[in-house]
């Protein structure tokens, strides 16, 4: 196939009047087909030869993560004992749940096994731009959003969390100089029209946080592990960082499904009114929610599934074990036998998976009321001043008038 750019990856409109699904950052809808989705994006596939070498995890395993972008880039470093990095960020609008997690997880499992640098981006501004929500509020929830992300226990030597707002000094400059090569038409082929022009600006500070890894510690492969919507973020990163005349390499994406909704099939999303099990939930809660609200696979009546057997491969409870929380693949084999066979009744699976979340979530949440005041757990996770320096510096930006 002929490139029109230097880029290899493909920045056309991400809806098309062909296929009945929509996947952009800020809107998922129709019933998404993940295989087309990289033909329009213009992704791979993750091989087995790949899924062998990443750190072992059941969303890798399992193909939760089921694409990427230079892979192999990131994998070469990571076995060679090289620096690498990797990007996984927030927008905090409103309470996290179990979703949105899964990626923070993963990127610490990546830390432990390999040593790479882990850089949490939370996009306060982004989310005031795109809900109808005070600043107030929006602070509220990177404040509480924060607590979560340090109780995921990463190393704080390997590790930098940043806000938009409150790290403006370094990340504004930056995003100003990639937002230079960033035409309204190409947001627009890449979004779709935005509402606003803050918007419009916001893909320059995610490319943005996509290259402060390298822009702080020099030039190496970064993996970006993001639920498939945030892609176009990482084309747009892509396009400007082979443009500009920076330290860096593109940045590498390992693309994943949505976990599904508690009742059926679409993205789980806090914006919307769904039932969802939040990461503050007690133990009663998760019971309640997936008793009331969980989609499954099971039959109409007690005889017909006794008889018939219920289908794993719909049935939400399942696959929140399959995805995230039955590490053991006998394990979950058995229970999706027992399923099958119809000797495992829904109420029996439900309580499989509440048991694991429950037991997830204790945990989590032993480590967030451990924490202290969010100031002082912060800061070692923050850029230093020298680190601040030196990602400007990278960036061509005048440090002469800071502190
Ligand atoms: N835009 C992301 C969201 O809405 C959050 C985010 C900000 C992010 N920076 C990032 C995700 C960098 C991955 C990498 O959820």
């Amino acid at each position: 196939m002929p490139n029109t750019t230097n880029s290899t990856d493909r920045t056309d409109h991400t809806t098309t009047d062909t296929d009945d699904f929509t996947v952009t950052p800020y809107a998922v809808s129709g019933n998404v087909d993940y295989e087309k989705l990289l033909e329009r994006f213009g992704a791979d596939p993750l091989t087995d030869a790949y899924i062998e070498r990443l750190p072992d995890h059941p969303a890798i395993r399992r193909r939760t993560f089921y694409a990427g972008r230079d892979v192999d880039r990131y994998l070469e470093a990571a076995e060679a004992g090289d620096p690498h990095a990797l990007v996984t960020g927030r927008g905090p609008s409103g309470p996290m749940h179990l979703g949105h997690v899964l990626p923070l997880y993963l990127a610490k499992r990546f830390q432990e096994k390999t040593g790479a640098t882990v850089y949490v981006p939370l996009s306060d501004d982004e989310k005031f731009l795109a809900k109808e929500e005070s600043f107030d509020s929006i602070g509220e929830h990177t404040r509480e959003n924060l607590r979560d992300v340090l109780a995921v226990g990463f190393d704080p030597a390997r590790t930098r969390i940043v806000v938009d707002t409150a790290d403006a000094d370094v990340i504004y400059p930056i995003a100003v100089r990639l937002a230079k090569h960033l035409t309204p038409a190409t947001v627009e082929a890449v979004y779709g029209e935005q509402d606003t022009v803050g918007l419009q600006f916001y893909p320059a500070v995610q490319a943005t946080h996509l290259l402060l890894p390298q822009l702080v510690a020099g030039r190496q492969p970064t993996l970006v592990p993001i639920a498939v919507d945030q892609d176009p973020h990482v084309r747009v990163c892509r396009d400007v960082a082979a443009r500009e005349a920076l330290p860096v390499e593109k940045p590498g994406a390992l693309l994943g499904r949505f976990l599904p909704s508690l009742e059926g099939p679409g993205k789980m999303s806090s914006s919307s009114e769904a039932a969802s099990i939040e990461l503050t939930d007690d133990s009663e809660t998760v019971a309640e929610t997936i008793r009331t609200y969980a989609y499954t696979g099971g039959r109409a009546t007690l005889e017909a599934h006794r008889e018939k057997g219920g289908d794993p491969s719909i049935d939400v409870p399942f696959q929140y074990l399959r995805f995230f929380f039955e590490d053991d693949d006998a394990e979950l084999e058995r229970i999706a036998r027992e399923y099958r066979s119809g000797n495992l009744l829904s109420g029996e699976l439900k309580e499989i998976a509440t048991d694991r979340i429950a037991d997830f979530l204790i945990e989590h949440q032993r480590r967030r009321d451990s924490l202290g005041s969010l100031a002082d757990e912060l800061e070692p996770y923050r850029l230093s001043e020298s680190e601040r320096r030196q990602a400007l510096e990278s960036a061509g930006v005048p440090t002469s008038l800071r502190p």
